[in-house]
């Protein structure tokens, strides 16, 4: 989502909250290209945030620690918007309970957007039910299990850059659109 953003002329930067540093590694195996990408300790983020905007950033993405820790909760008291990734397995399913319920704590406005759901079968369908169910919001464009994206994140590429007219490509870019608009609803969002 960051790559579309700066494909479209706009400045992101991603703040890695995970202590995996998965976006961080992502950016050193692209050798530093923007989109820019800063580890972040938690207590840290506003700061950090602050520092993107002083260097024109038009879009900022937190990305945090899998689990409901103290970071995700600073993260959704800052963030416009809140995506809850989640695979449409039984495992995930019952995890994103608690990242709602984060969410919910700092009155963000949050959904859950399905990723890695495979090209066939009824499992997506069925995943967004037992979350409406739960009370939640589903983002309506779901991410395929695309293998686009494992060869991709390798090279430090994203899927629009790795396989440009790909299924993978297509979705993550419907997927920022999507984000883009719920940003700018009603305009009163930078
Ligand atoms: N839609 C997808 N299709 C295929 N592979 C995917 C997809 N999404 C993620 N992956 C792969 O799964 C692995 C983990 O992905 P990712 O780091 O995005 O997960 P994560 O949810 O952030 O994990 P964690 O919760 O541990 O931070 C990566 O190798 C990535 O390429
Ligand atoms: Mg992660």
């Amino acid at each position: 989502m960051a790559v579309a953003h700066q494909q479209e002329g706009g400045r992101a930067a991603i703040a890695d909250l995970d202590p995996q540093g998965s976006a961080v590694a992502w950016h050193h195996f692209r050798d530093g290209e923007p989109p820019l990408v800063a580890a972040v300790h938690p207590p840290r983020l506003g700061r950090s945030l602050q520092t993107f905007r002083s260097r024109d950033v038009s879009l900022a993405l937190i990305d945090t620690a899998p689990h409901a820790s103290a970071g995700a909760l600073a993260a959704c008291r800052l963030a416009d918007l809140v995506l809850v990734p989640c695979r449409p397995s039984t495992p995930d399913l019952a995890a994103i309970g608690a990242s709602l319920e984060v969410a919910a704590l700092a009155r963000a406005d949050a959904a859950v957007v399905l990723n890695a759901v495979p090209p066939r079968g009824s499992l997506a369908v069925e995943a967004a039910d037992a979350i409406t169910g739960i009370g939640a919001r589903v983002v309506p464009v779901t991410l395929g299990a695309r293998i686009a994206h494992v060869h991709a994140f390798t090279l430090g590429r994203s899927a629009q850059e790795y396989a440009p007219h790909g299924k993978a490509a297509a979705e993550v870019q419907t997927l920022y659109r999507w984000a883009f608009t719920q940003l700018h609803k009603g305009g009163e969002r930078e």
